[in-house]
């Protein structure tokens, strides 16, 4: 059993206020510093309407592509630079936390988003993942570092009400199982409200995912 604090909000959802120590926090943060300076770092991507969306993204391990909806191995959208790898070191506390609350994830994606004192991210499902990763209800898991974000967590279906969350720095979010595929977003994203000891601008999510179970699509 974990020791950590465990909300479950539906079956399948559950979020872990604190779960990363401050020293884990530092840890991600300093891993997240590296990867924005290297040479595929964050981006401001551009959606298929031709808006821009409302915070910067580095994808790890596979590219999500803003105007298909699709992952890709190159950042076909913005400079056609590979996406870099996503190092087992980083991946660690979602693979814990998912086990935490008794559910399996072998993470080969993660999305780094970046929110500044206007960032937010509209109601939407993760389902751009191979069928096989989401009818099994594989979790995606987040993350949190820096200043507090108003998550929103809705139902299977976009007109179905939404329970607002506040998402601070070194909480874990988990939506697997019959949550899967729950609408979701960020509403707001309180400026200043984070601990200056982790050392990142705004918000900081770290979405982790997998692609497709053992034997699928690759
Ligand atoms: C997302 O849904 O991709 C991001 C959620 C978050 O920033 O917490
Ligand atoms: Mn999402």
């Amino acid at each position: 059993m974990s020791a950590h604090e465990v909300v479950e909000l539906a079956p399948g959802a559950f979020h872990l206020p604190g779960y990363l120590s401050p020293a884990e926090q530092r840890r991600v943060a300093a891993m997240v510093r590296a990867l924005a300076a290297g040479a595929a770092g964050f981006y401001r991507p551009q959606v298929r309407g031709g808006g821009f969306m409302h915070c910067d993204m580095l994808c790890l391990g596979r590219h999500w592509n803003a105007r298909t909806y699709t992952y890709e191995w190159q950042r076909s959208d913005h400079d056609g630079r590979p996406a870099p790898p996503l190092p087992p070191e980083l991946a660690r506390p979602a693979v814990s936390a998912a086990a935490a609350v008794g559910l399996s994830l072998v993470p080969d994606i993660c999305l780094v988003n970046r929110y500044g004192p206007d960032g937010r991210m509209g109601l939407h499902q993760d389902k751009d993942e191979d069928p096989s990763t989401l009818d099994a209800g594989v979790p995606v898991v987040s993350l949190s570092l820096g200043d507090t974000g108003g998550f929103l967590l809705g139902g299977l279906r976009r007109r179905d009400a939404t329970t607002a969350i506040a998402l601070r720095s070194g909480d874990a979010f988990v939506m697997g199982g019959p949550s899967r595929l729950r609408y979701h977003g960020v509403a707001r994203v309180l400026p200043g409200s984070g601990p200056a000891a982790v050392g990142l601008s705004g918000r900081v999510s770290l979405t982790f995912r997998q692609y497709a179970l053992e034997g699928h699509a690759t």
